[in-house]
């Protein structure tokens, strides 16, 4: 057969580089609605659920008992259960019910009847629930703030431009383990530096994550995986109940954080028990609310591109990050791992949260450019920053960033790298040169970078911790080096941590020192002109992007 030109073309195009599978659902390679999926059920006796989702309680797994006994409202289960999934998807679309009245019956829900209820809902229908059920009034981003060297000074510069990019929470992690400290350090001083109140996380292996957070390096966690199945869990040495007690480690020290789990992971590791992707998902977000944490990063996450192989598996991402807010759950939408070669399709994806809005839309904008980015690679990166602005101001939608002045960015880099700077030279830690102060200031990424010493700054980090450094010397040094601003703001993130109020669902920290949360600020949408109104003064923000030119000068 001679070839169709046409063909060849379409061929060329960036989709075809990303894979596509057919369905197999015994292996779990199926999206939601597997064959396998069990029928919703429950029973309840004396207080203890003797029956859930078709198996007695005598089948139940490790995972089963755990949501048994801790995750269902059961004084209302009976009656949300036996209420037609149909209806309490209606409930969800419908404005004339409030968010807390769908909360009555979604909180007294199986894994099974969650997954149903979203089976009834088509994306636009996804979207108009999300936009209810979000826990906070308003939406907000976050991001990955890493470089490929772990170069503290960068590392500062870009944690201040990420926050006058209007990133409320910024996450790093490593390429080196060893240089963690110092990652997390420098997003600390470099978010202060430029809007107090930012919370930081640094992404590690658990013990070490803690320890970063219980010397006040950190504010938060979400790094903290559970699965669907019991093989998964068990295959990292783990159970629902060491990662409740791994939770309550974090909240005890005035720690926010959430669990990260998301469709396809089961998939990834051989064990999905021929279960849908979604249903799989409903239990690890029912085994969150159990662990009483108040929050999940769920969404696929990293392992999007499992799901984005198989028919509906985007419009399931959305569904899966809906079912979090079913459960009150503060939503961290992923957005954040790349998975596509094509703009088209990597735009598409993000809109079911962005246009809604989520408590976080992206868990993972990409704060630097995709070479830098050592979570392999986001969505979203340094370089799609005026793509965002302009599709916000397109739509009229808050999505959380705003446009940022080249002045206004280059100052606050210098300033933060100048903090850092004033801060190893207080604590003895290897020089920050001026060279590398203003390389960092105007860099885009690490290739801009002076190299620096690497076995110095390791050797450095080491002995750091092993004088037992941690956030009030980290005060004391910044104020010495006359940084008193940034030592101020990170002095206030040590009054946030024995106040606890952002251990709330949903919570951020205002520019202003404000806790807002779902209890303060909870979503009351219920229809238009309802709920979160974007203020003149944020429109006006979103409208400034810096290279719209006055047609009456034209
Ligand atoms: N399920 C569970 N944990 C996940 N993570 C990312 N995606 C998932 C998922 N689908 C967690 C892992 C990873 C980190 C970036 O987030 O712990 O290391
Ligand atoms: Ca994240």
């Amino acid at each position: 057969m001679p070839k169709s030109k046409r063909f060849e073309v379409l061929n060329e195009r960036p989709i075809h580089k990303d894979g596509f599978v057919t369905e197999w659902p015994e292996v779990g390679f199926v999206a939601t609605e597997s064959p396998n999926d069990p029928v919703p059920s429950i029973k309840v006796q004396n207080g203890i659920v003797v029956e859930m989702d078709g198996k007695t309680r005598d089948q139940f797994d490790m995972i089963d008992v755990f949501i048994a006994d801790t995750a269902i409202r059961l004084d209302n289960a009976e009656k949300a259960m036996a209420t037609p999934s149909l209806d309490i998807a209606r409930m969800m679309v419908d404005i004339n019910v409030s968010r807390d009245q769908v909360l009555d019956y979604t909180l007294s829900c199986t894994p099974a009847k969650l997954t149903e209820i979203t089976n009834q809902l088509n994306i636009v229908e996804i979207m108009m629930a999300i936009q209810k059920m979000r826990c906070r009034a308003y939406p907000s981003n976050q991001c990955h703030t890493t470089n490929v060297r772990d170069n503290p000074v960068l590392l500062a510069a870009d944690a201040a431009e990420g926050a006058l990019r209007g990133f409320d929470e910024q996450e790093t992690t490593v390429a080196v383990t060893r240089y963690a400290p110092f990652n997390a350090i420098a997003i600390l001083v470099g978010t202060q530096s430029a809007r107090p109140g930012i919370l930081t996380q640094c992404s590690l292996e658990e013990a070490t994550e803690l320890q970063m957070g219980m010397r006040g390096f950190t504010a938060y966690a979400e790094t903290i995986s559970v699965y669907g199945t019991e093989n998964v869990f068990m295959d990292g040495d783990d159970t629902p109940y060491s990662k409740a007690f791994l939770a309550s480690c974090y909240a005890s020290r005035g720690m926010k954080m959430r669990f990260t789990s998301g469709t396809g992971s089961e998939v990834q590791m051989g064990f999905a028990e021929g279960k849908s992707m979604l249903y799989l998902e409903a239990r690890c977000l029912a085994i969150t609310k159990g662990a009483g944490v108040q929050g999940t990063q769920n969404g696929s996450v990293s392992c999007i591109g499992v799901p984005a192989a198989v028919p509906g598996g985007l419009r399931t991402v959305a569904a899966e990050n809906l079912l979090s807010m079913m459960l009150d759950l503060e939503s961290t939408t992923s957005n954040d791992q790349t998975f596509t070669h094509s703009d088209l399709r990597r735009s598409v994806r993000s809109m079911p949260q962005f246009l809604p809005g989520t408590d976080f839309i992206c868990s993972g904008y990409a704060n630097e450019p995709n070479y830098d980015n050592m979570f392999a690679g986001s969505n979203w990166d340094a370089h799609d920053f005026d793509d965002w602005c302009v599709i916000q101001r397109d739509m009229k939608v808050d999505a959380g960033l705003r446009p940022a002045k080249e002045e206004e960015v280059v100052k606050a880099r210098n300033y933060a790298a100048r903090a850092l700077q004033g801060l190893f030279r207080e604590l003895g830690l290897p020089p920050i040169t001026d060279e590398e102060v203003e390389a960092a200031t105007y860099a885009d990424g690490s290739n801009d970078m002076p190299q620096r010493n690497i076995n110095e700054d390791l050797k450095a980090v080491e002995d750091m911790m092993n004088r037992g450094t941690n956030a009030v010397d980290l005060i004391r040094a910044l104020d010495k080096a006359g940084y008193q601003p940034v030592a101020e703001a990170i002095f206030g993130m040590m009054k946030q941590r024995i106040s606890g109020d952002y251990l709330h669902t949903s919570s951020l920290v205002t520019k202003d020192w404000k806790v807002e949360s779902a209890v303060n600020k909870p979503n009351t949408y219920q229809g238009p002109q309802t709920g979160y109104q974007m203020s003149e003064e944020r429109w006006n923000e979103i409208k400034a992007i810096p290279w719209a030119v006055d047609p009456k000068t034209i």
